[in-house]
């Protein structure tokens, strides 16, 4: 026999996975196959598979007779953008995709690589769960990549892929890693399925109704992007990695190469709305401050009324946090609140330096939102901003009420700089509201109670709908016109890059979970 052919052999069937009908069928879905993907997500002839021949051991059901090498997922290392990156891409065409004991095995042992080298993790998840042939020691071997998934947060970027089923308790991995892209029509994720929510709920609900990308990307915030088809998610997944530090330990590459568009200078001036009560899409001063097309949003479907995401200015990966006052006013509430939190945290974790931008009214009142609990999770965005000790700078561009604004990266909590636009209110509450139970009495014993109202929510309004009392007490550090905030931004980082703030020793914080 010629080994090496033999060798030869035994790899090109390790390819065909679950055989030609099943890829055909995968095909047929519009999906790709698990090492097509692979193959779309690193840099070209990179790959390097580990385990392509582990088998499975169990001998329930007949799988002793159902063998193949691989045991549906590929794991490995390569390079994206020439960075080391480690990678598991479940096959659908082996049972399935399904976790058996050894499959598990297979993840665990690139997720240990990853940890122990400092470079990221991405899950293409394609799988219809836990092997029911092999009952519990697949449930164990999820609980193993959940123990690893918790233990590499905050150490190494994770991002997983959703690019088929993902059920059960199989969702629990996605929800514990970093970022979750869903692939638009062919993929899912639920705890408990159609068939099951029938049964319990007696509701009737289709698989994309009730876990497709689009659910999760407008209402349960659990997917953070949707792409079209696998090829676009797994671009996603290269573009995203340019703005992330290979681990806690050091920083998101500088690309060398930026673009600004001076024009932007002029255009900044002319966003806001002369009348302050109007709505303007704070997307457009981000977009005029930061690097030209540099601004990747997250969860963009979600939580509308705060915008997050990631940028660059002069080269430099800055995490965005800003208000949106084009969504309910830029109010913010509970899901707000959990979606600019757990970002602040990403970016704290790997070191990438915090750009905030404020036009907020306060916390959205009413009892839905204080029996559902907004006072915990407003806490979780305080928590989250106080606790981060990367380069923190805001930009004030209107409205900073209440305790809104000391949320909102106040320097207070820590932040560094702290800007103000001309435009910019900066007050416990709104004239209206604040003349209303400062002058009550005054008011009720006007001859025209209505006009006295007027005449004191304007005397407020003067008093305090402005930066400079902020100002005068060194709340904010300077007002600034609006198109001297690039500038502003560029040299408040740069006097920053050295920061050096610690926590103090503890074992972990409590946040208002
Ligand atoms: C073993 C499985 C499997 C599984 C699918 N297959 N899921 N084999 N264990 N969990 C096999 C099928 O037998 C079939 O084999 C092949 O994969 C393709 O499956 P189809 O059903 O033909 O595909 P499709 O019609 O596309 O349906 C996909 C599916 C369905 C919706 C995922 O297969 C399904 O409902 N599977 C079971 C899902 C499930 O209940 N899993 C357990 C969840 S509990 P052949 O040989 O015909 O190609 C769980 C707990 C995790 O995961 C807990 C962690 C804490």
């Amino acid at each position: 026999m010629d080994r090496n052919q033999d060798l030869k052999d035994r790899r090109e069937a390790t390819k065909l996975g679950g055989g030609e009908s099943r890829i055909e069928r995968q095909h047929s879905q519009g999906k790709l196959t698990a090492r097509e993907r692979v193959t779309a997500l690193m840099d070209e002839g990179s790959f390097n598979e580990i385990g392509q021949f582990v088998e499975h051991r169990s001998t329930s059901f007949g799988l002793e007779k159902n063998k193949i090498p691989g045991d549906g997922v590929v794991t490995g290392f390569g390079t994206i953008h020439g960075r080391l990156i480690y990678v598991f891409s479940q096959d659908f065409t082996v049972l399935g995709g399904s976790l058996s004991e050894t499959h598990a095995a297979k993840i665990c042992r690139v997720m240990d690589l990853a940890m122990k080298n400092g470079a990221p993790l991405i899950g293409l998840n394609d799988s219809g769960g836990a092997r029911i042939q092999e009952g519990v020691v697949s449930l164990a071997g999820y609980a193993e990549i959940f123990y690893r998934n918790t233990r590499a947060s905050g150490v190494i970027p994770q991002i997983s892929v959703i690019m088929g089923p993902c059920a059960g308790g199989a969702v629990y991995s996605p929800a514990l890693t970093d970022f979750t892209i869903m692939v638009e029509d062919t993929s899912y994720m639920f705890v408990t399925g159609p068939n099951v929510v029938k049964t319990v709920t007696h509701e009737e609900v289709t698989s994309e109704d009730l876990g497709g990308a689009k659910v999760h990307a407008e209402k349960s915030g659990v997917n953070h992007f949707t792409a079209g088809n696998d090829i676009e998610a797994l671009q996603k997944v290269r573009d995203l990695i340019t703005f992330m530090p290979q681990n806690a330990n050091e920083l998101a590459p500088s690309p060398t190469k930026f673009e600004f568009n001076k024009s932007k200078l002029e255009t900044i001036k002319k966003i806001l709305p002369d009348n302050n009560t109007l709505p303007y899409d704070i997307r457009k001063v981000v977009a005029a401050v930061i690097d030209d097309n540099s601004f990747r949003e997250v969860h963009e479907d979600f939580a509308k009324n705060i915008v997050i995401g990631f940028a660059r200015v002069e080269g430099r990966t800055v995490g965005v946090i800003a208000n949106q006052p084009a969504s309910m006013a830029g109010v913010l509430d509970i899901e707000s609140s959990r979606k600019g939190a757990r970002f602040v945290r990403f970016c704290d974790a790997f070191n990438i330096p915090l750009l905030v931008f404020e036009d907020v009214p306060g916390f959205l009142p009413g009892t839905d939102q204080e029996w559902k609990g907004i006072i915990t999770h407003g806490a979780k965005l305080l928590y989250a901003f106080a606790e981060a000790t990367v380069p923190r700078i805001t930009i004030i561009t209107r409205k900073a009420y209440g305790g809104a604004f000391d949320v909102m990266n106040s320097k207070s909590i820590g932040a560094d700089l702290n800007f103000a636009w001309p435009t910019a209110e900066i007050a416990v509450m709104g004239a209206k509201g604040a003349a209303e139970i400062i002058f009550k009495r005054e008011i009720a014993a006007a001859e025209d109670p209505q006009a006295k109202w007027l005449e004191k929510e304007a005397e407020y309004a003067e008093m305090f709908a402005n930066p400079y009392r902020a100002a005068e007490r060194g709340i904010i550090d300077d007002v600034i016109l609006p198109e001297e905030t690039r500038a502003k931004v560029i040299a408040g980082f740069k006097m920053l890059e050295n920061k050096v703030d610690t926590l103090p020793k503890k074992k972990h914080g409590n946040i208002p979970l």
